[in-house]
């Protein structure tokens, strides 16, 4: 738990170029600027559930916050598509990973950058960039593959609609050669301490 959740949430926004990045992704495409202060939020949210540092908390909440800004070199039409993709678009679309992190390095964040490059590997190598497989994926960063997946179901794509809590839950558990279950119940103890704030419990609200 960590003392005060405030600063956990100023630090998450206190590098320079958030502002320009947010604001250059809302711009370009209003889906993936929501998706990007969800997966921010929350992911913060997660890894201190699971009992990460405040400093880590800190760097995976900005991951989440970073984590599709190389979505900015995809054009929109391909980012709202509906059709099959071809190869090539495919490729485009898949270098999101890397040129955000690109832009990350350029900037100095270099332990976000790792964390927002990898974040569509997969435990059985079967993700990009780079085909890491199980523990070569960092803690962290197996946190936020669980978030974005989650995030994705329950917000919908342009060729999927969005599904329940239950739902989402399900099908990432279903996916454990593909996802940590380690960080599925990280994401389903952090998301039951957001429902008992809904329902008026603030020092659950406040117990990061
Ligand atoms: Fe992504």
């Amino acid at each position: 738990m960590l003392d005060d959740p405030r600063s956990v949430l100023s630090d998450m926004f206190a590098q320079p170029f958030t502002v320009a990045f947010l604001g250059a992704v809302l711009a370009h495409d209003f889906d993936t600027h929501r998706h990007l202060l969800h997966v921010g939020i929350l992911s913060a949210r997660v890894g201190a559930v699971a009992g990460l540092p405040p400093a880590d908390v800190v760097r995976l909440g900005q991951a989440g916050l970073f984590h599709d800004v190389g979505k900015l070199h995809v054009r929109r039409s391909l980012l709202n598509a509906t059709h099959t993709l071809s190869e090539n678009e495919w490729r485009l679309l898949r270098e999101h990973a890397e040129r955000g992190a690109a832009m990350l390095l350029d900037r100095g964040a270099h332990a976000v950058a790792s964390l927002v490059r990898s974040h569509h590997e997969r435990l059985d190598g079967s993700g990009y960039p780079d085909g890491l497989r199980g523990l070569e994926i960092s803690w962290e960063t197996r946190l936020l593959a669980v978030v974005d997946a989650y995030d994705c179901m329950r917000s919908g794509r342009p060729y999927a609609a969005p599904v329940s809590h239950d739902e989402a839950i399900a099908r990432l558990d279903a996916a454990r050669r593909l996802y940590d279950p380690e960080a599925v119940a990280a994401l389903v103890a952090a998301l039951e301490g957001e429902r008992a704030v809904a329902k008026g419990n603030w020092r659950t609200s406040l117990n990061w």
